[in-house]
């Protein structure tokens, strides 16, 4: 059985942690840390099979671990992506827009090669991003419009003029500014871009709108291969309105199939 450790014991972390508690996920949580120590001592505390705590982020992937969950944020995949590879872990990373940033994805791609170890990426709060990265060669435009509610974007670097009523456009432009004004917000954007038509080519819009009940999601892509156009309507995490609980089951998901038996019937990845 695989051993999982887990960066991040919030919103998502939590409902990763529950899945393996439950054996949804079949693999054992040996580790966790989180740099709010009520945080991973509240998620420990609640788990029948208790994982022990990490002592600091780096320590964790110096056990006797398989692979790395990272559910914390863009700055931890920069600070310590890249010791869990030298660790010789694999990596799933949920904060996905750290790696637009070239010089983070070329030293991880780098490292990735010389340490033969993965990094994953799990498919997030949107749909068809499979069928995007199969048509990738032939997109000729490619657009995300996010539509969340006012409080879920309140605090981020680009919510400059969120709407008191009504919805209003607040950001357009390439995915690149979009993670970078929205952090915790528009991972999405990078997930969009990561393996079609790159963050500078793929246009972002972001609507703020005080009737918006889910953190929807549309993708809009043109091409030689005709058109795609998907759009989720995510429920919010109930711990993270920021956050859609789609995205924690397409990171158990993913994690269900690393962690399957060899000699299964492997759908995807
Ligand atoms: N890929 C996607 O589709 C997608 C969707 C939603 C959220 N996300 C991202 O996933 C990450 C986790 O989301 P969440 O909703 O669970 O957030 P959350 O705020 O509920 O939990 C994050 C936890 O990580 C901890 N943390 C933050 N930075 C840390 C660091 N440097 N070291 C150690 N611990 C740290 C925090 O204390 C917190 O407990 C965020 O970066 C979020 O933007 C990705």
């Amino acid at each position: 059985m695989k051993r999982l450790g887990l960066l991040g014991c919030g919103a998502i972390g939590t409902t990763i942690a529950r899945a393996i508690d439950s054996g949804i996920i079949e693999a054992e949580l040996s580790h966790v840390y989180d740099s709010a120590p009520e945080a991973s001592q509240r998620l420990a505390g609640s788990l029948r099979a208790p994982p022990a705590i990490a002592p600091n982020a780096h320590m964790l992937s110096s056990y006797n671990v398989d692979i790395i969950v990272e559910a914390a944020s863009q700055d931890a995949v920069r600070d310590y992506a890249l010791s869990v590879i030298q660790n010789r872990r694999d990596l799933v990373v949920m904060s996905a827009g750290a790696l637009l940033d070239e010089s983070v994805f070329e030293v991880l791609s780098e490292a990735c090669s010389e340490f033969g170890r993965s990094i994953y990426v799990p498919s997030g709060a949107i749909a068809g991003i499979d069928a995007l990265r199969s048509v990738a060669g032939e997109i000729e435009s490619i657009t995300l419009t996010t539509t969340k509610h006012p409080d879920s974007l309140r605090g981020a670097p680009g919510a400059v003029d969120l709407p008191d009523a009504g919805s209003a456009v607040i950001f357009e432009g390439n995915a690149h500014d979009a993670v970078a004004k929205f952090p915790r917000n528009v991972n999405v954007a990078a997930l969009v871009s990561l393996g079609t038509v790159g963050a500078a080519r793929t246009l972002v819009r972001i609507v703020a709108d005080t009737a918006a009940t889910t953190n929807s999601h549309t993708i809009e892509a043109h091409g030689a291969f005709g058109r795609i156009l998907t759009k989720v309507d995510n429920v919010w995490d109930p711990a993270n309105p920021k956050t859609s609980r789609l995205a924690a089951l397409s990171a158990i998901n993913l994690l269900q199939r690393l962690c399957s038996k060899t000699g299964t019937i492997r759908l995807g990845v």
